[in-house]
């Protein structure tokens, strides 16, 4: 059978390139940053930056607000290595293309996965900037980065009853409480995109459960499932969801405002990292 985009091959080469420009560094948490959310990645001490260019099958990044680059370096008082820029499939990428990152960290040893999203809020009382702690998902892409052939380290049935992670989400309400960061917990549903939603697409997802809606995470989490990660997703609602309000989407407001909510979350996820 052949393998399909993002298959073992692939991820051997980009773990061995990652490896040569890591040193001695060995990160045990990676995070992934979603649209606008980039700026984290500057919390970062000792850092060394890998371009996508130097890391085979990396494509490069084609959406305005994802940056292109891997940041590794130490964080309160860890190693760990941040995605800034992320593989969508709506830039036409296989679900295997979008997991390569992920599948590369634990490869490299990654324990622990964080990912961060910008997301339409679904849910009524979800205000613009509301940060959501992802507590389930749904996934509506009808792609899966687990396809074809059994990857070395993954299982061919990975048990998805705890995407992410129970222990991880009571840390994370622990520590927004601390840092008096209001904290939704919701469940979190990836389409294909890039269109948004209509109206009636909203008020669909809304019966079926979702909260947030994005094009992203769902198909990160189900490779890092399969390799035994433990994650931990927060959205970051840039939006009404369509229909919810009156406005139209644009892609710069939701720029503006995962920027606006990028020093909350990060301060957030600073704190969850101190305490793992
Ligand atoms: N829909 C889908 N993806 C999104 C949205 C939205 O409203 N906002 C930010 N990403």
């Amino acid at each position: 059978m052949s393998e399909g985009a993002g298959g073992q091959e692939m991820v051997e080469a980009a773990t061995t390139a990652i490896t040569s420009r890591l040193g001695s560094r060995r990160p045990s948490v990676a995070v992934v940053l979603g649209s606008g959310l980039g700026f984290f990645a500057q919390r970062i001490q000792d850092a060394v930056t890998i371009p996508y260019r130097e890391i085979p099958g990396f494509p490069e990044p084609t959406v305005i607000g994802h940056g292109g680059e891997l940041v590794a370096g130490r964080l309160a008082g860890k190693e760990v290595i941040a995605q800034s820029g992320r593989f969508h499939l709506y830039e036409g990428h296989d679900a295997g293309i979008a997991a390569l990152p992920v599948r590369t960290f634990a490869a490299l040893g990654v324990s622990t996965l964080l990912l961060t999203n910008a997301a339409g809020g679904i849910r009524r009382t979800f205000a613009q900037g509301t940060v959501m702690l992802i507590a389930d998902h749904i996934n509506l892409t009808f792609r899966n980065p687990l396809l074809g052939r059994v990857l070395t380290g993954e299982e061919r049935f990975p048990d998805m009853s705890d995407p992410y992670d129970p222990r991880l989400r009571a840390l994370a309400r622990e520590v927004a409480l601390d840092r008096r960061v209001s904290l939704n917990e919701g469940v979190y549903v990836q389409l294909l995109g890039p269109s948004y939603e209509t109206p009636a697409e909203i008020r669909m997802l809304e019966r079926l459960g979702a909260d947030a809606v994005g094009m992203s995470t769902v198909v990160e989490v189900i490779a890092a499932r399969a390799r035994g990660l433990q994650c931990l997703g927060f959205s970051v609602v840039t939006n009404p969801a369509s229909g919810i309000s009156p406005n139209k989407l644009n892609h710069t407001e939701v720029m503006e405002t995962a920027r606006r909510v990028t020093g909350e979350l990060g301060s957030l996820i600073e704190g969850i990292i101190r305490r793992l």
